[in-house]
């Protein structure tokens, strides 16, 4: 039977899977709800056919050395998988999946969460009613910017910047995105969306949010000349993967302001967050919770062990990342 090594406590559901398909003794789940050390990481993996990892393990060619070669996927707990080192997989003949689909509507609340925080000041403002600073209704206190009627920036039009751009016609704004990649004219015109460069997404924009996965291309997207770049009003937020921004330039766009407010679910060296933005009254900071409701991170869970699952069925995994893999396993078997 094979065996698999969950690295941290995950939805039971999804441990109910595995455990059902597989037998209790052939599921290990870490104890510690903490991040796996690497010397806990390595004795893990140790002899497992799968592993399920989440976004914080890092899983290069030394984890899969220390698996063995029995090891043939990893399951990643994430739509990102900048976590693992795909080509050295690939060239393993270990397959890799993630959990795409069942956060994007999660992920694109919590995108808006943060922007009409931001906009509106909204940890600020509960920061100075619990000090107990509030004595008065005042004309001028702690003032906002407008969201209705505004332009939306989103940088990486995938799942998720599209169901943040749906989400955006509500409060009538226009829409303008930036992508590698261009969306069919008819996916343009259901969301109103219209492609421009990087340069007029930076000049014309109130509010832009990142949805782009972190690649060499992507990280410091957003430095200090795209914040020099960007409107005083703007307000930025990051749904996606902290070092697509340069926190240490962001807290001095803010300090300056350069721009107005930021709202950020991801930081560059999480859990660490840039000493200066932690003083910035207009950043809206949360730890890292895109696709954190109850129900979202229990599909993440099942979606996980269905991937493993089907790939030891013999059948492909739904959410495959490298189908070189897949290929290879069918040739080998004609
Ligand atoms: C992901 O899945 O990549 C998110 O960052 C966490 O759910």
């Amino acid at each position: 039977m094979p065996r698999v090594f969950v690295t941290r406590p995950i939805p039971e559901s999804g441990i109910a899977l595995l455990v059902e398909a597989l037998g209790e003794q052939a599921v290990v789940v870490s104890p510690h709800d903490r991040m796996i050390t690497r010397a806990e990481l390595l004795a893990g993996v140790r002899g497992v056919d799968a592993l399920l990892p989440i976004l914080t393990d890092s899983i290069d060619a030394g984890v899969m050395d220390a698996a063995g070669p029995q090891l043939t996927i990893i399951a990643n707990y994430a739509v990102g998988y900048n976590n693992i080192d795909v080509g050295e997989a690939t060239k393993r003949g270990i397959a890799v999946t993630n959990t795409p689909g069942v956060l994007t509507e999660t992920t694109a609340d919590l995108t808006w969460a943060l922007l009409m925080a931001a906009a509106r000041r909204i940890s600020e403002s509960e920061r100075y009613l619990r000090a107990r600073r509030w004595d008065s209704w005042g004309p001028q206190l702690l003032l906002g910017v407008d969201v209705y009627d505004k332009t939306l920036g989103i940088f990486g039009m995938g799942r998720i910047g599209q169901a943040v751009a749906r989400r955006a016609a509500g409060f009538g704004m226009r829409i303008i995105y930036t992508d590698a990649q261009r969306l069919a004219p008819e996916t343009e015109r259901v969301l109103s969306a219209v492609f421009v460069d990087k340069a007029t997404l930076l000049a014309e924009s109130d509010f832009i949010s990142i949805h782009c996965p972190l690649l060499p291309e992507t990280r410091h997207a957003f430095a200090a000349a795209e914040f020099r770049a960007m409107k005083k009003t703007a307000v930025l937020i990051n749904t996606s993967r902290g070092p697509v921004v340069d926190e240490a330039a962001l807290a001095a766009a803010l300090k300056t302001n350069e721009i107005f407010a930021a709202g950020l679910d991801v930081y560059e060296n999480e859990p660490e967050v840039n000493a200066a933005l932690l003083t910035c009254e207009t950043a809206v900071l949360i730890p890292h919770l895109g696709s954190a409701t109850r129900a979202t991170r229990a599909r993440m869970a099942e979606m996980a062990a269905a991937n493993i699952l089907a790939w030891f069925r013999g059948e492909s995994p739904p959410n495959c990342i490298n189908p070189e893999v897949l290929k290879a396993r069918t040739e080998k078997r004609v």
